[in-house]
């Protein structure tokens, strides 16, 4: 059957080389639900507006839920001469009603209202769907932190040896930028739900005093558009969902970055659980990080999409192109993404193993504690300009001697600076010279003071 919704002005058909081109149901389908919500709900505003009778309207209620059952059990399905998801169904409630009631529905809707609609909707969907997936990452961090609630590690920056932390501070710091993720998919759902674009028709809204509110009430959204050249034609609402999953896979990526190199013979702090790493075809000792690995690939590929779909849409005049048919499988692309690599990675998280012995070992090495000698010695009065400087000098005479700052007695410490004499004595510089003493002075908000960081996972458990 020819499924075109155009035909009437063309004496011929369209070239098979056309119709080939201008397909898409083979990505679309799966937006065959909400386009079938949204044609239950302009049935219903149809029969409001007088234009549907009463029998009508019920036989045609009737049909949606017949067709919405075939095409959720895979008895209806698109064929070779369905234009797109829309041209489709249609040619199923025709099939069902009749062409005369079955054509009813499209009175005071076009597809372009339809998709931008319906896009919408699919994509709220799919947003509480990755928030639940990123919500379960971001537990996996915070009980991961939880568990390992004051073992040390050497903080770093330039990847340097910088200040020793505790690994918890150091794992709820990859948690939070997952948490805005949270946050930016809400705030993305609020604006976009307060703009259902059913009722823009083709363009420039409908002539038939149909309700666009009460469709979009019915929908789920908060609001419909207020201009229906926008409503049709603009996809912000598509890139920034994009952008906000590119987001989440750089975010992801960072973490995954981390555990590929703790994973290293050189570093050693952490081991991968069996079920969550693969071995080598040919090297039988190999077990490889490949989760992590594919999470930092996959980011590039996220990043691809939004970068993709910004070059669509530069450019395009209003109203609707045919070029926004390119707006779907990209984001598509970016949901199917996330939610296959989210689960196999909280998983991974959640499974780790950390090698808390090594990491307190390496916690104070690299000289790690001299920003402790020069902030003991501001609590001495000595000004930090002066403080610098001689701790500085006291990392130099460990280098030369191939020592650690501990190893300095006191008698070199006397001999670096009247400053740090009596430095065994109580209240001494050799006091802030341990790990535990270097974190624990940490105690300000945002710091890496147990006490501290046992708040922190409190607060981002409440953001959850
Ligand atoms: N399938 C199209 C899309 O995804 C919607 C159809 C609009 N087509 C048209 N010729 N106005 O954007």
């Amino acid at each position: 059957a020819d499924s075109r919704l155009w035909g009437g002005r063309f004496a011929s058909g369209p070239s098979p080389e056309l119709t080939e081109l201008s397909r898409s149901t083979h990505f679309d389908w799966r937006l065959a639900p909400y386009d079938l919500a949204g044609s239950r709900a302009h049935a219903r505003v149809l029969h409001a507006a007088g234009l549907l009778s009463d029998d009508d309207y019920t036989a045609m209620t009737e049909g949606i839920a017949a067709l919405d059952g075939d095409v959720r059990s895979g008895v209806f399905r698109p064929e070779p001469g369905d234009e797109d998801v829309h041209s489709a169904l249609e040619r199923g409630l025709m099939e069902r009603l009749g062409a005369d009631l079955g054509g009813r529905l499209r009175a005071g809707r076009s597809r372009n209202d339809q998709v931008a609609t319906l896009f919408r909707a699919y994509l709220r969907d799919h947003a509480r769907q990755v928030a639940s997936l990123v919500r379960e990452l971001v537990e996996a961090i915070a009980g991961q932190a939880e568990r390992h609630l004051g073992a040390p590690m050497p903080g770093r920056t330039h990847l340097q040896h910088a200040q020793p932390v505790l690994l918890s501070h150091h794992l709820l710091a990859h948690a939070w930028p997952l948490v805005r993720d949270l946050d930016r998919l809400r705030e993305w759902d609020v604006r976009v739900g307060a703009e259902s674009p059913y009722g823009s028709g083709a363009l420039a809204g409908s002539s038939l005093g149909l309700d666009p509110e009460a469709v979009a009430a019915d929908l789920g959204f908060t609001g419909s558009a207020a201009n229906s050249i926008d409503g049709t034609s603009s996809r912000d609402f598509v890139s920034e969902f994009a952008f906000v999953t590119a987001q989440i896979g750089v975010d992801v990526s960072r973490l995954a970055e981390e555990i590929i190199i703790w994973n290293t013979k050189e570093f050693d702090f952490v081991t991968l659980h069996d079920g969550y790493s693969t071995g080598s075809s040919i090297m039988p000792q190999k077990k490889n990080p490949d989760i992590a690995e594919l999470a930092r690939g996959k980011a590039g590929r996220l990043i691809g999409n939004v970068s993709g779909l910004l070059a669509t849409l530069k450019a395009l005049p209003l109203a609707y192109n045919r070029d926004l048919q390119e707006d779907k499988e990209p984001v598509f692309d970016s949901i199917d993404t996330l939610e296959v690599l989210l689960p196999a990675f909280t998983g991974m998280v959640a499974t780790l193993e950390f090698n808390t012995a090594r990491m307190a070992e390496l916690a104070p090495q690299g000289f790690a504690l001299a920003t402790d000698i020069a902030e003991w010695l501001v609590r001495q009065g000595v000004p930090f300009r002066v403080a610098h400087e001689l701790s500085g000098a006291c990392v130099r005479a460990c280098e030369e001697r191939g020592i650690e700052l501990w190893d300095l007695t006191d008698e070199d410490f006397a001999a670096l600076s009247p400053h740090l004499a009596g430095a065994s004595e109580p209240g001494g510089v050799r006091e802030v010279l341990t790990v535990g003493g270097s974190i624990a002075s940490r105690d300000g908000r945002g710091g890496t003071a147990q006490a501290r960081v046992t708040e922190q996972l409190a607060e981002l458990r409440a953001r959850l």
